[in-house]
């Protein structure tokens, strides 16, 4: 089983020729509004590939809380641990430009009402070897008490160091799987401008120091990771971008429902890495995230 503990919001996106420089206006095309958050979409993922998903978080007493579940509800997601609270609902302002690149401004609201307490709750209610998977849009003290308690309980944890926090390299060190873009990397192994070389190195010696399963996604180019000491790469599709945004969460949740589902690590690469890709082709982070049968289909 895997729990997903993290961020739930409203997003709402607004598509441009380009993307505006500080202190530029430029004209909108569009407006539309749509779940995200990366908690609520990572388990979106983890469920639409198939498994068996619970979402811990918080939502507000407002207008956004219900659409920001309903996909997940309809997808048969386990809500109950979804608290309501006085903040308002998170949201994410996002600007996507015509090459498909985005710029996003989140806004927590209830999501930084997410406690350690909470976590222990979360935690609490899974097993040995279940899955946990948490990122860094809930408080730090949150995140760092889930991994603790995960550990404790032989919980197995996957973190996403999504968005790029000053934690991050320090909590990147906790987790027994560790997810990142490639910035978000540069942050774990403490170095700036790493090249190909520099990465494969960077990876090999962090695994050699900590025994971590790491996962670096490279866009357009794919995936590198490193597993019992071993480098594995895997590819996407070549597609056109329309909408890059949710595409890493739904890596991630396909990832972890890979793992959740026994397949081999490289296996659960490839798939992940698919449904990144097709996760491109639509806007919108939830409502892109494709069925297990759409990326079975292109694999
Ligand atoms: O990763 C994409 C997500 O980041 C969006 O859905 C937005 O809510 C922000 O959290």
């Amino acid at each position: 089983m895997i729990t997903v503990f993290g961020s739930i919001n409203m997003d709402l996106i607004a598509t441009t020729e380009r993307l505006p420089k500080p202190g530029e206006t430029v004209a909108g095309n569009s407006f539309s509004t749509a779940a995200g958050g990366k908690g609520a979409n990572q388990a979106l993922a983890a469920r639409r590939a198939g498994r068996a998903v619970h979402l811990a978080g918080a939502v507000g007493r407002d207008g956004f809380a219900g659409p920001a579940l309903a996909l997940l509800k309809d997808a048969g997601t386990q809500l109950e641990a979804v608290k309501q609270v006085d903040e308002p609902t998170g949201t994410a302002l996002i600007l996507v430009g015509g090459d498909g690149e985005n710029m996003i401004a989140v806004v927590p609201g209830a999501n930084g009402t997410v406690t350690a307490a909470g976590a222990d709750l979360a935690v609490g209610a899974m097993s040995k070897g279940d899955i946990l998977m948490l990122q860094l849009e809930i408080p730090v003290p949150a995140v760092e008490r889930a991994l603790a308690a995960a550990r404790a309980g032989g919980v197995i944890t996957v973190l996403n160091l999504a968005p790029l926090i000053d934690d991050a390299g320090r909590l990147g060190r906790i987790a027994d799987i560790v997810i990142a873009n490639e910035t978000e990397f540069e942050r774990l192994a403490g170095r700036e401008n790493m090249g190909p070389d520099d990465r494969e190195a960077a990876l090999k010696q962090i695994h050699g120091e900590t025994g971590q399963t790491l996962i670096v996604t490279l866009g357009a180019d794919g995936v590198i990771a490193i597993r019992d000491s071993v480098i594995f790469r895997a590819k996407g599709l070549k597609i056109e971008p329309v909408d890059t945004v949710g595409a890493g969460d739904t890596f991630c949740g396909y990832f972890a429902a890979g793992l959740d589902e026994g397949l081999d690590f490289e296996t659960a690469l490839r798939r992940a890495a698919v449904a990144g890709s097709l996760a491109c082709l639509t806007q919108g982070a939830q409502p892109s995230i494709p069925l297990s049968a759409d990326v079975a289909n292109k694999l």
